[in-house]
């Protein structure tokens, strides 16, 4: 039999249409593992038009993974500033450093999987696109293309439906062509089998599709309900005082660590509680992955400059764009009123 031959036809119904319809993404037409690997971090919690922007801040400040490398954690954290989930910037930097000290980049599944913040996609995303391995990538995309394509009903994050997809993934995937097809799976899914109206009237694969067939195309995947996200509730208090501010960096073991805020008002003592607070936000939300967080913010202007908790410090106002700081904390500052 041909090598052909034993090409599944929805894989090569997949590949055909990724070559009419792929898109012109930058670290496409690179082969440098790099490139891929700092894309694929990008984009694990990120839309695509966001990312691009970040991929090419992150490339133009940091060409190499040496550059990378040889910057301070403060400075990454500052250009990743807006995207969120910061855990994932600082376990580049520390991978980068390792990549460094090893001498490149891992070349194979196990040591690329072994980089600080890459899972079992990233690993698989960047060892097919770089390496061109043979390995399939199962995210969000690929799990709703399989479950409706052949009609398959286990719930995606379950152990059962992982091994379920997974399994299937594999089978589909068409050897030596692995990063085409994972890519291809990618848009297919973010273009055309998109999680509510999918285009099924121009669908290629709609002959085959199981649940277009059954009229279940909005019921997969099914995906079991996790339990409700958990609030927390935080308070501020932005103090000005001779064009100065109090703030500190966020300790490690939650939310943020590594980031800087204001004062929290938990860490206040009763000195401070007296004075006239000028509350400017109440209740801002901010949704994390396992968190709900609803902010108040309060500002207090001072001749005199009160004595700060442990771990706060004094920074000048116009220095605070230095400072690498949450998303929320950076809507809360919008609020502030301007300084006299
Ligand atoms: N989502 C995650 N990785 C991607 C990639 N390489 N191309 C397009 N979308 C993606």
């Amino acid at each position: 039999m041909y090598f052909c031959d034993m090409i599944h036809d929805f894989t090569r119904i997949i590949l055909s249409w990724f070559e009419e319809n792929r898109r012109p993404l930058p670290w496409r037409s690179t082969r440098d593992a790099y490139a891929i690997w700092l894309s694929e971090i990008i984009l694990q919690q990120t839309r695509i038009q966001q990312g691009e922007a970040y991929w090419y801040r992150f490339m133009e400040r940091f060409p190499t993974v040496e550059d990378l490398a040889a910057a301070t954690e403060d400075e990454v954290l500052r250009l990743w500033q807006g995207l969120g989930y910061y855990s994932r910037a600082r376990n580049l930097h520390m991978a980068a450093r390792q990549i460094v000290q090893d001498d490149g980049f891992p070349q194979t599944l196990e040591r690329i999987r072994a980089l600080k913040g890459v899972g079992d996609y990233t690993a698989a995303a960047v060892g097919s696109i770089a390496f061109n391995l043979d390995v399939a990538a199962v995210d969000g995309n690929v799990y709703r293309v399989l479950a409706r394509h052949f009609g398959i009903g286990t719930p995606i994050n379950t152990t059962e439906g992982k091994h379920e997809f997974a399994v299937l993934a594999s089978e589909l995937l068409p050897k030596g062509k692995a990063g085409t097809y994972n890519q291809a799976m990618m848009d297919f899914g973010a273009i055309q089998c998109t999680p509510s109206s999918p285009r099924c009237v121009i669908c290629p694969l709609a002959e085959t599709c199981e649940a277009l067939r059954s009229g279940r195309v909005e019921k997969l995947p099914v995906k079991l309900k996790k339990t409700q996200l958990k609030e927390r509730r935080l308070a501020y208090i932005y103090i000005r005082c001779k064009g100065e501010t109090a703030i500190r960096r966020r300790p490690a073991g939650d939310i943020w660590q590594g980031l800087w805020e204001p004062v929290e008002m938990e860490d206040v003592q009763c000195t401070m509680c007296d004075v006239q607070l000028l509350l400017l936000v109440k209740d801002m939300k901010h949704v994390l992955t396992h968190r709900i967080l609803y902010a108040d913010f309060y500002f207090w202007e001072t001749k005199e400059k009160p004595s700060l908790p442990e771990g706060y410090i004094w920074v000048r106002e116009e220095e605070l764009d230095d400072y690498a700081k949450p998303r929320l904390i950076v809507r809360l500052l919008e609020s502030l009123p301007c300084q006299q």
